[in-house]
């Protein structure tokens, strides 16, 4: 029955196969710490702080989606949120568990593919993806908006941060139907204003915005090469 496509899970599945492995190309990105990669700077996204600042969200339980090394997750914690974070890559989040425990703050960082995540109903007042969602295939993306709309409680909010189309992190321009033809992501999916706006259209829209420009001396992560957005499940 191998490779007979029998139900939606088989056609993901086959879809999946395609494209990039992740798993082994994300371990393999976080070996060189020394590299420089801007997310790699240990400080939260400004967006987020502003969320809190402009007490935006209830934030008591939070599930971070592709955490990486945990600095917005151990950001989180470190306001007192109850966090799971989740990343499929064992190298980062042995990098995040340092930075926690060097931080002392306990954050419950979760090796899976947020894809084979259980997730029970109602469960987080925020999900929280900075740039994650960038690296996720067009055809799972019905399933991502179904599992964050799961986990949410009533209320409860979903922000992300997303390339720019055509900005100068990366922020590819290519079509979904691209996707396939060419059998990549070209680096990262780009996003425009509108298109982030559509592809979330069941959410209701606090807040879509460029990233701050904040220079490199801040205490906070901002670059305008990434869209942020603040949505309230309905
Ligand atoms: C650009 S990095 C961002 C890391 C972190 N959020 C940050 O901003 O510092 C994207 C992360 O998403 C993770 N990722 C990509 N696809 C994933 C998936 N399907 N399930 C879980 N994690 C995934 C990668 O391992 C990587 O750590």
């Amino acid at each position: 029955m191998k490779e007979t496509i029998l139900s939606y899970d088989d056609l993901l599945e086959m879809l999946d196969s395609l494209l990039r492995e992740p798993e082994e190309f994300w371990n393999t990105f976080y070996l060189d710490r020394e590299k420089r990669v801007p997310f790699f700077a240990n400080k939260p996204d400004e967006n987020l702080v502003s969320y809190y600042e402009r007490k935006l969200t209830d934030t008591k339980n939070v599930l971070e989606l592709g955490c990486g090394p945990g600095r917005n997750a151990i950001y989180f914690a470190e306001k007192g949120a109850e966090v799971d974070a989740v990343d499929l890559s064992e190298e980062s989040l042995r990098w995040a568990e340092e930075r926690a425990e060097e931080r002392g703050v306990a954050v419950n960082f979760i090796r899976s593919n947020i894809f084979e995540l259980p997730i029970k109903n109602n469960t987080y007042d925020m999900v929280y993806d900075s740039g994650c969602f960038h690296h996720i295939a067009p055809h799972r993306r019905m399933q991502y908006i179904e599992m964050i709309q799961k986990a949410l409680k009533p209320g409860g909010h979903f922000a992300i941060t997303c390339f720019v189309q055509g900005g100068e992190l990366g922020g590819s321009d290519i079509t979904d139907w691209e996707v396939y033809r060419s059998r990549s992501l070209n680096g990262g999916l780009g996003f425009t204003e509108e298109k982030i706006r559509t592809i979330f259209k069941d959410f209701e829209e606090i807040e879509i915005r460029k990233m701050k420009d904040v220079g490199g001396d801040e205490e906070v992560f901002g670059v305008p090469a990434l869209w942020t957005a603040l949505f309230r499940k309905k």
